[in-house]
């Protein structure tokens, strides 16, 4: 595990787009596992300009995310299917047949979360696995306290989610109160992952996950397991990791 500690957001969203359009560059035919969050959309935003320079070219990507709101349909705003297509997918030249978000209004959570597994294992697995961070440590919507070894899976939503989350919706009671995620067992089965946290609200889990024990209580502790787990992370971010000396250990400036 390495971690990149940059100044702010910005350099964060900046160097992420560069990992991102490095793996497109070197793999034309690259599975992207991607991520939703107030995160990750720096990432896109750059991708997309750099795609608008015609500098980077999606035309034989497919892309994997993490999860999906269940009973949300992809016209909903506040689905991640929407997220995607108006952030990423409608601004770059990636397929939308290659696009896979779970499918949230199928209401049979077994079929649902086979069918998604299914799809990730027919596209050869993820070769780029973006992730953020929940306050809770978190990674796509595996809360704390779940098993480890789940493929894609139907969760309860932590109450601390919930929460954050709202920021999105118009009221608390709309916000779902359960997800459609890939497991700890498809995250960890990409060949790389770039771990992206941006702020102090995130400091504490990403010194859990990069420093506690691993543990189902922090999910993405179960990274330091993972051989090519990329960090990149800004100063507010990296603030518990600088209180306790840890940052050294793993920083890569
Ligand atoms: C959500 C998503 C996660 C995301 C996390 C952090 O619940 N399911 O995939 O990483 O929250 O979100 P944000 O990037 O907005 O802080």
């Amino acid at each position: 595990m390495v971690l990149y500690e940059v100044k702010n957001y910005e350099e964060m969203s900046r160097k992420a787009a560069a990992v991102i359009a490095a793996q497109v560059v070197l793999k034309p035919d690259a599975v992207l596992g991607l991520a939703t969050g107030s995160t990750p959309l720096g990432a896109y935003e750059q991708l997309v300009k750099w795609h608008q320079k015609k500098e980077v070219d999606f035309s034989g990507i497919s892309s994997v995310n993490l999860d999906e709101y269940k009973g949300l349909g992809g016209d909903n705003r506040q689905s991640y299917r929407y997220f995607m297509d108006t952030n990423l997918f409608q601004h770059i030249n990636i397929e939308k047949s290659r696009t896979f978000v779970p499918d949230g209004l199928e209401p049979d959570s077994v079929k649902a979360c086979r069918a998604y597994d299914e799809v990730i294992e027919k596209l050869g697995g993820i070769d780029l696995q973006i992730l953020g961070i929940g306050a809770n440590g978190h990674i796509g919507f595996n809360e704390p306290g779940e098993s480890f070894e789940k493929g894609t899976h139907c969760v309860d939503l932590a109450e601390s989610t919930i929460q954050a989350n709202a920021r999105f919706f118009q009221s608390l009671d709309e916000v779902p109160r359960q997800a459609y995620t890939m497991g700890m067992k498809g995250i960890l089965s990409a060949r790389k992952i770039l771990l992206l946290a941006a702020g102090e609200p995130k400091a504490d889990a990403l010194y859990q996950a990069l420093c506690g024990p691993v543990t189902p209580q922090l999910p993405a502790s179960i990274l330091q397991l993972h051989r090519d787990v990329a960090v990149i992370a800004d100063q507010g971010a990296c603030a518990r990791l600088h209180g306790q000396g840890a940052a050294s250990y793993f920083l890569r400036r």
